[in-house]
């Protein structure tokens, strides 16, 4: 039987503890001689004798119980948000020349601030970076799946490439913001800078959301939310690869509790 490596370290630690109760158990175990019932029994023995009283292995034995039954095995991986999927968004500003600009991010989230803001982390130095810090405003334009060659092409261009908007797109000005909107995108945000953190290597953005235009089909309350989120088609990135989504609701908030047993 394959033993999970994290297991296999915890079982090595017991097996050298001196301790009969876990020590043998954990030792055949490891050699494959031993039975899951008889070890998570020593285990379950060795939590309830000592599984509080403040010496290192109180935390192994909950750990090892847990992943006896089934849980899975965690290892410590390198830095980084990989398998977190995040939509991205087309980030619109207006050149110096009066041109519109577009690059993509997906360093986006939300927050509130007095009404519905919006955080945009931007890296390095970018044309957008540049425009935003000029004139304060931009709009980030959701990608969806149609969308997702030409956001790579604009993620993968630099704005200071002056041929990097040479491209069929259809651009249209903000409702409320002096701010260039992809009419292809099916949720656009007209936001204004309140307040810029710079960090090591990249700044924060806090915004305050001044419009949101969206496709009219996605207002239209009588059909389903999910049914809208289809036709919305929303794309994610993770794992520097681009997925699509398939939809399926699973219980508005305070619904999808229901199946959660205390
Ligand atoms: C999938 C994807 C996501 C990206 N997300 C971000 C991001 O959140 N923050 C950032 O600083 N750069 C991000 N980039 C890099 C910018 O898109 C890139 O610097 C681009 O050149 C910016 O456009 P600009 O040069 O016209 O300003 C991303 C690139 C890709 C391909």
């Amino acid at each position: 039987m394959k033993i999970n490596g994290e297991l296999k370290t915890i079982l090595e630690k017991f097996a050298e503890s001196g301790w009969d109760v876990i020590g043998e158990p954990s030792r055949a175990y490891l050699d494959g001689k031993g039975d899951w019932e008889a070890l998570t029994a020593a285990v379950k023995e060795a939590d309830m004798t000592c599984g509080s009283c403040g010496c290192e292995y109180d935390p192994l034995y909950k750990r090892a119980l847990q992943l006896l039954s089934g849980k899975p095995a965690k290892v410590s991986g390198r830095t980084s948000n990989d398998f977190c999927p995040q939509t991205m968004f087309l980030y619109g500003t207006y050149r110096e020349d009066g041109a519109p600009n577009f690059g993509l991010f997906c360093w986006f989230s939300y927050c509130w601030d007095g009404g519905l803001g919006a955080m945009a982390c931007i890296g390095g130095s970018t044309l957008t970076k540049d425009r935003i810090n000029a004139a304060g405003v931009f709009s980030a334009n959701l990608v969806n799946e149609p969308m997702l060659p030409l956001a790579d092409y604009l993620g993968n261009t630099k704005g200071y490439d002056e041929d990097k908007m040479n491209v069929p797109v259809d651009v249209m000005r903000g409702a409320v913001l002096d701010v260039p909107v992809l009419s292809d995108s099916p949720v656009s945000f007209e936001l204004e800078v309140t307040k810029t953190v710079p960090l090591d290597g990249s700044d924060v953005y806090i915004c305050k959301v001044r419009n949101v235009l969206i496709n009219e089909a996605l207002a239209d309350t009588d059909t389903s939310v999910e049914q809208r989120l289809r036709a919305a088609l929303p794309a994610s990135t993770t794992c520097a690869t681009y997925f699509s989504n398939a939809p399926k609701a699973k219980g508005a908030w305070g619904e999808a509790m229901k199946a959660f047993k205390k």
